[in-house]
């Protein structure tokens, strides 16, 4: 157990009239703002986390654990917050899971990342950052947890980072003592690639209600590597009442598509919880072409194609535009739409209305545009 970082947590009513007078001192700051000074993590401006202790997992994940400011409030096991980190002057924002369960007793959460191709912030994430770094976090969210009334007979499936917010629920679960009749299907490609591998094993050696099958998609073996992913023989195989489960999911695209056509053939949608890292993307018709993206404000212009959201080419052009889930949640990213016109990747649909509301994180050039950034 570690002691609280903040003196003014336990007194809030106390803080409250001090600074009511301190404050008009500060002015035009507040006493925040003096006191993040001594300690970023007891500002009440902003919230921040000071990052407490770094440990890789496998060779392109680590859980970095945060001690965040008297700011945050407790999560649920499974839902997301995000963080902030400034590269190369820019500041960039991603959503992680937070991995660890909301029981832990030091007030410290973790985040578990994986570094992936073309992520600046993951590969930033993984590789740089350090014990003693202070990162700005958001407030934890998402409706991917357990409900009160636990279920009776959950069943995870989880493929590679996608484990993340499993294994906050597992582990709440536990420290709760309150682990029912579990089974788990977790993909990956290697032995070697099993994000907290040695712990689900562990788990599945410790509890005899958790049953655990770990399916290695790439490893050699006398199976193919397609019958390794998911299908609906295997789901039988590996869990015949999987009828009766509430199904909890996450991992890539193409395994949430597989699990949805699978639940809802077998009229059983409403069983099934997916957790998404990005928004679903329609199918965008193959004539379909980018353009020339202007964004009107900054005098900016780049080119971009018919799948790149337009967050992602105005952070490629050297710009910073606003934005947090940078999938179609949050609107931070919201903007105007000056000309031409652009597709909502999630829907397919073309706006190619001046003024119209464009989100610059699922959104990518239909020809040419300009948008009001
Ligand atoms: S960044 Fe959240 S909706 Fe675009």
């Amino acid at each position: 157990m570690q002691t609280d970082p903040s003196p003014m947590r336990s007194a809030p009513s106390l803080w409250s009239r001090v600074t009511a007078v301190t404050d008009y001192f500060a002015f035009p700051l507040r006493t925040s703002h003096y006191v993040e000074l001594v300690n970023p993590l007891w500002a009440r401006h902003s919230l921040q986390a000071r990052v407490e202790k770094v440990w890789d997992e496998t060779k392109d994940a680590r859980t970095l654990t945060l001690r965040p400011g008297v700011n945050w409030r407790g999560h649920r096991a499974g839902q997301h917050a995000r963080l902030g980190v400034p590269i190369g002057g820019m500041h960039y924002t991603r959503t992680y899971t937070i991995s660890s369960a909301p029981e832990r007793d030091d007030r410290c959460i973790t985040i578990t990342v994986k570094a992936i191709a073309g992520g600046r912030m993951s590969h930033h994430l993984v590789r740089n950052v350090k014990p003693g770094d202070y990162l700005p976090l958001g407030l934890p969210q998402g409706d991917f947890y357990l409900p009160d009334a636990q279920p009776v007979k959950p069943l995870f499936i989880t493929a590679g980072s996608g484990i993340t917010p499993a294994i906050s629920m597992l582990r709440g679960l536990i420290a709760q003592e309150r682990l029912p009749d579990t089974a788990h299907i977790h993909y990956a490609p290697h032995e070697f690639d099993v994000i907290f591998g040695a712990e689900l094993r562990a788990m599945a050696a410790t509890h005899s209600r958790y049953k655990l099958n770990l399916q290695l998609t790439r490893e050699i073996g006398v199976e193919s590597s397609e019958a390794r992913h998911f299908s609906a023989a295997q789901l039988e195989a590996l869990c015949p009442d999987w009828r009766e489960r509430e199904v909890y999911a996450c991992g890539p695209q193409s395994l949430l598509e597989a699990l949805e056509r699978h639940w809802q053939g077998a009229g059983l949608s409403r069983r099934l919880h997916v957790e998404r890292f990005r928004a679903a993307y329609a199918g965008v018709p193959a004539d379909a072409v980018g353009g020339k993206v202007s964004f009107g404000k900054s005098r900016i212009v780049a080119q971009g194609d018919h799948l790149t959201p337009l967050l992602r080419v105005a952070e490629d052009a050297g710009m910073n535009p606003p934005h947090g889930c940078r999938m179609g949640i949050c609107h931070t990213c919201n903007t105007r739409l000056l000309g031409g016109c652009v597709r909502d990747l999630r829907t397919g649909k073309l706006l190619n209305e001046v003024g119209a509301i464009v989100q610059t994180c699922i959104c990518a050039a239909a020809g040419d545009c300009e948008i009001d950034l």
